[in-house]
């Protein structure tokens, strides 16, 4: 019977092909062509009402057959054809190659160095505090007893503004302001930027500073010197020997600067036979400035004659210098990416 032979032919021609095939798209065009609405077994099966009664049912159950074929034949098709794709990527994908680099932030030295210190303060019991860096020629100088006539205002090249206004060349007027808003008892660290007319091989023009200020009545050298100690020995080790040498600053009296035995050398002041880089032979390096509050700044923040205190100003660059090794000061300004990722990971 035609028909029926006609129908049988579709599955083996449908195979050849999908043996053609070999993409998913070619597929669906095969599939519109061979069972598509108007595809070849529907116009052989436009037929049927051409054979006589009899013949329908077996014309019927071949076109069944011959559809449930053919399908099966797509079917195997198309896994093979997704297979394969997978295949390609496979052969892309190389799961051993190294993985692509990621760089990971580190935080700057500065910034390092300015939260141990912070942290070891708060420890003690010190408060943050925190000011402007365009300050008042008054909280920066006058209230610290250095009026417009001072000679220690040469010591400090500043960067003006106005006749009144300027960058602030140390943190020191942040103890002015704690002060002013604050009555005593009262402890507080502040660090920050400052800023001085000086650019050479040891100083910037910006550079951070941490002060300190602790105000109570009954205060005395003793806490300052104990306080210190304790700090130097947190920030550089238990064996670092302090000393403190007499020095002036109009804000406080006495006033003294801190040496701590040189960390390169271990206060021997040479490295074999030749003399220490770092203290140049002493065997100590100055690490900061401090003093009792001179009496003229707690007249200048309006606070009563009992009370005492203490202050200290400390250079970070320079403690991070001197902690880490840090042969140049430019080296904290100059973002050289070799250099910020040797302190990554809580270096
Ligand atoms: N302000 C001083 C400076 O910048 C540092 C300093 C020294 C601060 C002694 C103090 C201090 O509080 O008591 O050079």
């Amino acid at each position: 019977m035609d028909l029926i032979a006609a129908l049988e032919s579709l599955a083996p021609e449908l195979e050849k092909g999908l043996a053609r095939a070999s993409t998913l798209d070619a597929l669906e065009e095969l599939r519109v062509e061979f069972l598509g609405r108007k595809g070849r077994l529907a116009r052989i099966m436009g037929e049927l009402p051409a054979l006589a009664p009899a013949e329908r049912p077996a014309a019927g159950q071949a076109a069944n057959r011959v559809k449930t074929r053919c399908n099966e034949l797509f079917a195997v098709r198309k896994a093979a054809i997704e297979a394969g794709r997978e295949a390609g990527l496979l052969s892309r994908f190389d799961p051993s190659m190294p993985g692509r680099a990621f760089w990971r932030g580190s935080l700057h030295p500065t910034t390092l160095v300015m939260n141990e210190v912070c942290g070891i303060f708060q420890g003690l019991g010190f408060d943050i505090a925190s000011g402007p860096e365009v300050e008042i020629d008054h909280y920066n100088f006058e209230a610290l007893n250095m009026p417009p006539e001072h000679p220690a205002r040469d010591m400090q090249d500043t960067l003006y503004i106005t006749e009144s206004v300027l960058m602030r060349t140390h943190t020191s007027p942040v103890q002015v302001r704690t002060m002013l808003a604050t009555r005593p008892p009262l402890a507080v660290v502040a660090p920050g930027k400052v800023y001085r007319r000086d650019s050479d091989l040891t100083h910037t023009p910006m550079f951070h500073q941490i002060e300190g200020l602790m105000v109570d009545e009954g205060i005395s050298m003793a806490h300052l010197r104990g306080t210190l100690t304790a700090f130097v020995r947190a920030v550089f080790g238990a064996d670092t020997r302090v000393r403190f040498r007499p020095s002036f600053f109009p804000f406080t009296e006495p006033s003294a600067e801190v040496d701590i035995s040189c960390c390169m050398c271990g206060g021997k002041g040479h490295v074999g036979s030749e003399p220490c880089r770092v203290c140049k032979g002493t065997g100590w390096v100055e690490i900061l400035g401090c003093g009792m509050v001179d009496p003229a700044v707690f007249e200048a923040v309006d606070y009563p004659p009992e009370v005492s205190g203490f202050a200290f100003g400390l250079g970070v660059e320079r403690i991070a210098m001197l902690k880490y090794g840090i042969g140049d000061l430019r080296m904290f300004f100059e973002n050289d990416v070799r250099f910020l990722a040797q302190f990554g990971q809580g270096a």
